[in-house]
């Protein structure tokens, strides 16, 4: 089974952003550990980022048109903002999984509202990478 894992703005800077909030591995080294353990768990992982907001609403729909196992989403500030990502989330069938390397709920207050989280089936955060390793292994329980 393929999990898709889509990971929306400045996720693809990861490594040299704000290195004392989201750490100095970047998305290629969660990749690999994403693929290592999908390994182990029979798990393919289909990694993409995008800092446009429809692209991941378009790789929503894609997850469920090829019928992948699980998303994990994480949304970047669209998480705190995007009504459409929520209602992609919630217009397919295939569980979306939020993931955050920081935990946004003890940052500032305009980055605890999740409106992806609400139509979302489980939430990883504050975790750094484990994050999403943390999620794959919930995706693959469902
Ligand atoms: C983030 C948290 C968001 O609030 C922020 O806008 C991000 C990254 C995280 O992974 O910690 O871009 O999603």
């Amino acid at each position: 089974a393929t999990v898709f894992v889509l990971n929306g703005p400045n996720l693809n800077l990861l490594g040299t952003r704000e290195p004392a909030i989201y750490g100095s591995a970047t998305l290629d080294d969660i990749a690999g550990m994403l693929e290592d353990r999908g390994r182990e768990l029979g798990l393919v992982i289909d990694m993409r980022q995008s800092n446009h907001e429809g692209h991941l609403i378009d790789w929503m729909h894609e997850a469920q048109a090829v019928g992948a196992r699980a998303v994990l989403i994480n949304a970047g500030a669209y998480t705190h903002t995007s009504i459409a990502l929520h209602d992609a989330a919630k217009a397919i069938t295939v569980p979306c999984i939020e993931v955050h390397l920081s935990d946004p709920l003890t940052r500032e207050p305009f980055r605890h509202v999740s409106y992806i989280g609400m139509a979302c089936v489980a939430e990883f955060r504050g975790h750094g990478p484990q994050s999403y390793v943390l999620a794959l292994e919930h995706a693959a329980t469902l």
